[in-house]
């Protein structure tokens, strides 16, 4: 059943699985999703879990986890963790396998940019940057692929950006993002005959309560309106859900097909941010 609800925009309806829509791309499929509490991994383990998957997910805040868990109709194995702390999220995977007796599929979801402009951002920030968003996503297909292969084959999905593929400020994310959907295409070749598939996906500005585009509507709508007019030939942001939409395809053997893909879903986005490419 599809439930229809609005995008926070008002405007365009998006379609959302509140339910499950009775789809069965991911029905019984053992998918582990990092960053899952909040924003696009949020709605991706809601997603999944509507429709029928086995979902494990991790991030720092442990009350957030038990208040996710605790909203969810399904089971959904959680563990706070730090993505970038070494052997925590290989030590997730393994418990994830063992927990749902195997694994067919990962999202590298967390991720995210520390430091400001060059002449702001310092080493520390550069490299804080590069592993939450690279680091972390090769430490996870790392761990995950005896299970993947284990399974038969599996589907990895890595989180980029239109940040990775339309430069804008700061650097050191977009070099972060592009390298992720490098990553992607590299690692798909490389596990092919394993029968992995290995996609990148890249939303656009997502327009997600209470984070930034959100608040540039409500705090300077002319801005916003500006940025709209200048950059989204769509007529707005995407919804993370119409992202987690796209990720549970590429999870799915619907999508069996697809390996070493891009997509961008950003409703043909220009530029990444007010500040123009
Ligand atoms: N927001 C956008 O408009 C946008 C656009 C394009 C691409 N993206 C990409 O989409 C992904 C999700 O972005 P979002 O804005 O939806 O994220 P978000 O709202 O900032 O949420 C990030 C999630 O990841 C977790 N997380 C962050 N750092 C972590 C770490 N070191 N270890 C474990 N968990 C961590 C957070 O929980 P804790 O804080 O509790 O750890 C939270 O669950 C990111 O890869 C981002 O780069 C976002």
């Amino acid at each position: 059943m599809f439930d229809r609800v609005r995008n926070v925009d008002g405007g365009r309806a998006a379609v959302y699985a509140e339910g499950g829509t009775g789809w069965s791309g991911v029905r019984g499929k053992r998918v582990l999703v990092t960053g899952g509490t909040r924003g696009l991994g949020e709605q991706i383990v809601r997603l999944l879990s509507a429709e029928g998957a086995r979902v494990a997910t991790c991030a720092r805040t442990a009350r957030d986890l038990e208040e996710l868990t605790a909203s969810l109709d399904t089971e959904t194995f959680t563990r706070p963790l730090d993505v970038t702390s070494p052997g925590s999220l290989e030590d997730f995977v393994v418990a994830t396998a063992k927990r749902f007796g195997g694994l067919d599929g990962v999202v590298a979801c967390a991720g995210g940019s520390r430091g400001g402009g060059i002449e702001q951002a310092a080493p520390d920030d550069w490299a804080a940057t590069w592993e939450v968003n690279v680091g972390h996503a090769a430490r996870l297909v790392r761990a995950a692929v005896p299970h993947l292969r284990a399974a038969g084959g599996g589907s990895v999905v890595v989180i980029s950006s239109i940040s990775g593929w339309k430069p804008g400020p700061p650097a050191q994310y977009g070099v972060a993002k592009s390298a992720q959907i490098h990553l992607a295409a590299s690692l798909a070749r490389e596990l092919g005959p394993d029968n992995i598939r290995v996609n990148a996906v890249s939303p656009g500005s997502m327009l997600i309560p209470g984070r930034r585009w959100d608040r540039m509507r409500r705090e300077d709508p002319e801005a916003f309106a500006h940025f709209v007019a200048a950059e989204l030939p769509g007529g707005g942001p995407v919804a993370p859900q119409e992202v987690a939409r796209v990720v549970a395809f590429l999870l799915s053997d619907w999508s069996s097909g697809i390996s070493g893909a891009h997509l961008p879903v950003d409703r043909a986005q220009n530029a990444p941010s007010p500040d123009g490419y």
